[in-house]
Formats: structure tokens, sequence, C-alpha cells
């Protein structure tokens, strides 16, 4: 749990100064830790390969705060992808619970839970799966077409997304001519387009050179800090995990804290 930003305020009543002399110092309108987002609790996923059973989630435990910013760190084969994906929704655990604002989330059917993925959580993956035939502004502005939005709204909100991760000059290029790293932003601005509370994003920046990583780097931190959005990151980027408030990993199947 993290504690609410707030205004510092002293208080400068003299019976409650330190021993030190210096004033009590307290948050004002402090109201205690802040909400979980997502709490996840005694995940446990396997998979079968090939008559081999592997269990890679075992009892995992996972709080989120409002706002947060974690990376997800260590080895290839760990289960970080699984996590992201079960966070996400995109896949069931075998056993345990998943609670979005004290919410069951696994207890919906496919349809709501679909609803639920398409409105709350946005994906970035390492290779980006955009549609390459269509143009920058058409692909981000598909999730708020399947929220039901109308094509001007869908057209304007994408536009907005799409000049604030910097491709104003690119809104109606076909995807396919654009760079890697000007499809990653087209990417992030699909994920972001219903701003959402929570962005996944699986090795974001694997697929770029060290410039565009840091454009997009860049873009995490600040869309997290303008929009509260809570943001899980899997990436072997030490630079982009130092930039994050957690860094965890994953060891025997549960998470553990990397300092
Ligand atoms: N759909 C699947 N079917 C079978 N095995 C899988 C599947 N997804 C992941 N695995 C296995 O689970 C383990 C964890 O995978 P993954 O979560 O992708 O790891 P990471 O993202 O940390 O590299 C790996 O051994 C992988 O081969
Ligand atoms: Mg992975």
């Amino acid at each position: 749990m993290t504690t609410r930003p707030s205004n510092i305020v002293m208080l400068l009543k003299a019976d409650q100064s330190l021993g030190n002399g210096m004033p009590i110092i307290k948050p004002e309108n402090d109201t205690g830790p802040l909400p979980d987002l997502i709490s996840a609790r005694s995940l446990c996923k396997g998979f079968t390969n090939g008559g081999a059973r592997i269990d890679v989630l075992k009892d995992l435990d996972f709080n989120l705060s409002v706002g947060e910013s974690v990376a997800i760190v260590g080895a290839s084969g760990i289960g970080k992808s699984t996590l992201l994906h079960i966070v996400g929704t995109l896949d069931r655990p075998d056993s345990g619970q998943l609670l979005y604002r004290e919410d069951d989330i696994f207890t919906y059917d496919d349809l709501k839970l679909a609803r639920f993925r398409n409105r709350t959580v946005g994906f970035v993956f390492q290779f980006h799966h955009l549609l390459p035939e269509f143009s920058a502004v058409e692909n981000a502005m598909m999730p708020a077409l399947i929220n039901g939005a109308g094509r001007q709204e869908a057209n304007q909100a994408a536009e907005e997304i799409l000049v604030r991760v910097g491709l104003k000059d690119r809104l109606h290029y076909r995807v396919g001519k654009l760079s890697g790293g000007e499809q990653q932003r087209v990417a992030l601005a699909r994920a972001l387009v219903l701003k959402p509370a929570i962005l996944l994003a699986d090795e974001p920046t694997g697929n770029l050179d060290k410039q565009n990583s840091e454009q997009v780097h860049t873009l995490l931190m600040e869309l997290n800090q303008e929009l509260s959005m809570t943001l899980v990151v899997v990436t072997h980027n030490s630079e982009l995990a130092s930039f994050m408030s957690r860094r965890v990993t994953i060891v025997n199947g549960r998470l553990t804290p990397v300092t």
C-alpha cells in the first residue's frame, strides 16, 4: 500500500513538537492509504506441455493501488506474461481470485469480462498487433468503436491521444508505413483511447532501438502521472524499471519484491 499523496501542512502547535523542536508534519486531508485497484489472491496457473505439467503461478498474491507503477522483472519463463494476462483478464487462473475494486471479476461470464476488459484495461505488447492496412487514427479508435462510441466521437478521442503521444503529423498514415517507434506509439494510443484505469505493458520496448525506447518510457511515466493511470510493465530494461514506484519478480510462482 502506498500513502495518498497530498499537500503537507505543518501543524505548529508547540506542545506537539518533537523532541528536537521540529513541528509534527501531517498530511492535510489524510484519509489513509490509497484503496487497492486490483487485489489478486492465491492465483494458481499451470500448463501442460507435451504431457508434462508446469505450475507457473502458485498461490500468488498481488495488490495494486490506484496510480501505482510496478515493473515486473526477471528471467524468461518465470511467468511474467502469464501473470500480466491474468491481471488483464486475457486468461483465467486455475484457481484464486482477482478483485477489481472489490468485485470478483472471474465470476463474470465471458461477455461481461470482455466488456470490463475493453473499458478498464489497456494493453501494449512487444509486437504491436496493429492492423497495418489501416491508418493510425483507425487503429487507435477501434476500442472506442467496440465500446459503442459513435464514429465522430471515437475519431476525436483517437486523434487527441495520438497527438498526446507525439503523432500529430501521422494521424492518417497507414500503420504499415510507420517506423517501429511510431507503431508502438500508435499501439499505446489504442491502449489509452478509452482512458483505462490500468495499463498493462509486456516488454513494450523489447523490439525498439534505444532512442525510441526512451521516448516510449518517458511517455509511459508521464501518462501514469497525468492520468493517475495504474501501470504494470514487464521489462528487461533496468532504466525503465528504475522509474517505477515498485519492482517485483516471480520466485517459485510467487511475487517477490526486488530491491
Ligand atoms: N499457453 C501456454 N501453453 C503452455 N505453456 C505455456 C503457455 N504460456 C506459457 N507457458 C509456459 O509457462 C512458463 C511461463 O511463461 P511466461 O509467463 O510466458 O514467462 P515469461 O513471460 O516470464 O517469459 C513458460 O515455461 C512457458 O513455456
Ligand atoms: Mg513474457
